[in-house]
This record gives structure tokens, C-alpha cells and sequence, in this order.
């Protein structure tokens, strides 16, 4: 193995940080490593929001179900789906702006942004910091929206809270099976058996992290979690923001 093989499998999410601001420097080497990413077509169709405000952190935090760590960072990053500066350029140019509405440009703009933040949260890990993403900030993708004064054709897509960690007993969290998740040439059908064997490597994990208080396979968690529908505003903001509409 190498470092960087180390640091990928050692990973784990943080929820706990020091009230310690990323100095400039560290702030813009996480961003020149997010901005090295692959992009499609060479579009760069995605912004970072920097939360240096606390206020404005609380307000988030509130939205995302009041998770501290959002709050207590070295820096909170929103990532933004964004194909507001190509439709100000492809206006300039005099170009019909249609194209940006369809299904493929929101989800370019969508693969682009989180291709940026994996590489941030990468290279964070890399200087000892530790991280988590906060999808939470989706329960009210309007408000976000109008706090962070987020212009038509984009859209917040997910937090990313980088800090200085305060570790407890984390353990990098057992992935699924290689074998339900690799498919050689094509698709094969899940087997029953693998995933039983996963639910109960999940059960003993949460088991040992909760200290009993929580025992749950993988299965149980996905059939209570995916089971019910959330956050049906969406559909609504994305017709607002011209995003996804053809
Ligand atoms: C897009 C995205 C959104 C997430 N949102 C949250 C969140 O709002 N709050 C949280 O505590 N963790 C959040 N997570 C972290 C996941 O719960 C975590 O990555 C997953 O349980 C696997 O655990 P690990 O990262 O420790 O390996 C999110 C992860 C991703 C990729």
C-alpha cells in the first residue's frame, strides 16, 4: 500500500471539532485541490461558499437539524451546483440558454461538484484534519438558497465541515462486500446470502460503536431510511432555478 491508498481506507467521518479556524493558507490548498478535480467538458459547473460567519452557520446548522459540528469547524464549505456563469456567458455570446435547463446539464453540474468536494475532503484527511458532509442542508434547499443569495441555475447540493478533529474511538465504518458492489462485464444479481453476512458485520460495528444502544444491519437501516419520501420541495426549487426541466 502507499500513503495515499492508507489515508482513503482509513477514512471516517468527524463529528467532533476543535473551535479552530483553517488558517488562509489551509483554506486555499483545499480549494486548489478541489478545483484539480476532473471536470466534464472542461465546465467547472460548481462554487464553494466558505461559512466564516457564525451566525450564518447557526442559521444552517438549524436547517440541517442542528448538527454542532457545523458550527463548531475549522470551516464550513456549501457546495453549489452551478451553471449560473455559463448561462451569463453563453447570454453574452448570444446563445440560446435552453440547453442549460435540460436533465444533463444539472447532473454534469452535480457529478462536477462532488468530484471537487471528494478531492477537498481527500486532501483535508491528507493534513490531518478530519471531515463530514452535511447533506442536511437539503431539508430546506429554498432557504439555503436565499441566506446564501444563490442566483437561478444553481442549486446547494451538500455541506462539507473540515476541522481540526476531537477523536474519540472512530473506526473506519465496514463498506459492502466487493462482490455486490463489482460486477465483471455486467450486472449480477445480489446475493442474498452476502448481504446477510454484511448486516450482521453492520449490526456488531454499531453495536460496538453505540455500546448497545444501537443495533441495526445495513438492510434494516436502508428498508427504515429509503422507505419514505423527503424533501419533495425540490422538484419545486429546481423549476424556480431553471434546472432540470427537459
Ligand atoms: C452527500 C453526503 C451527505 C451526508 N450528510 C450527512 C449529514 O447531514 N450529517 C452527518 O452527520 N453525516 C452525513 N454524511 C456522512 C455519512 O453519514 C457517512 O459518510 C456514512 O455514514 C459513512 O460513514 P463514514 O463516512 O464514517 O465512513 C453524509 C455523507 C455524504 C456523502
Amino acid at each position: 500500500m502507499n500513503q495515499t491508498i492508507d489515508a482513503l481506507l482509513g477514512h471516517y467521518s468527524v463529528r467532533n471539532f476543535e473551535d479552530k479556524a483553517l488558517t488562509e493558507e489551509e483554506l486555499a490548498l483545499l480549494i486548489k485541490s478541489a478545483q484539480a478535480a476532473s471536470t466534464s467538458s472542461f465546465v467547472q459547473a460548481y462554487s464553494i461558499i466558505g461559512i466564516t460567519d457564525k451566525k450564518i452557520r447557526e442559521q444552517i446548522s438549524a436547517i440541517a437539524g442542528n448538527q454542532p459540528y457545523t458550527v463548531q469547524t475549522g470551516q464550513l464549505f456549501i457546495f453549489v451546483a452551478d451553471l449560473a456563469r455559463h448561462q451569463a456567458i453563453l447570454e453574452e455570446h448570444q446563445v440560446d440558454t435552453a440547453a442549460l435547463e435540460t436533465s444533463e446539464k444539472w447532473l454534469v453540474s452535480i457529478i462536477d461538484a462532488a468530484l471537487a468536494a471528494q478531492n477537498m475532503a481527500v486532501a483535508a484527511e491528507s493534513l490531518g484534519f478530519g471531515i463530514c458532509f452535511i447533506g442536511g442542508i437539503r431539508n430546506d434547499v429554498g432557504q439555503i438558497a436565499g441566506i446564501l443569495d444563490l442566483p437561478p441555475y444553481t442549486m446547494p447540493l451538500f455541506g462539507l465541515t473540515i476541522g481540526h478533529p476531537i477523536i474519540g474511538k472512530e473506526k473506519a465504518k465496514p463498506r459492502l462486500p466487493q462482490d455486490l458492489v463489482y460486477h465483471e462485464n455486467a450486472y449480477q444479481k445480489m446475493n442474498p446470502a452476502t448481504l446477510a453476512k454484511y448486516d450482521e458485520q453492520i449490526k456488531n460495528y454499531y453495536d460496538e460503536r453505540t455500546a448497545g444502544k444501537r443495533v441495526e444491519g445495513w438492510s434494516e437501516q436502508i428498508a427504515r431510511g429509503l422507505g419514505r419520501k423527503s424533501r419533495l420541495d425540490l422538484k419545486d426549487f429546481l423549476q424556480k432555478q431553471h434546472l432540470n426541466q427537459k
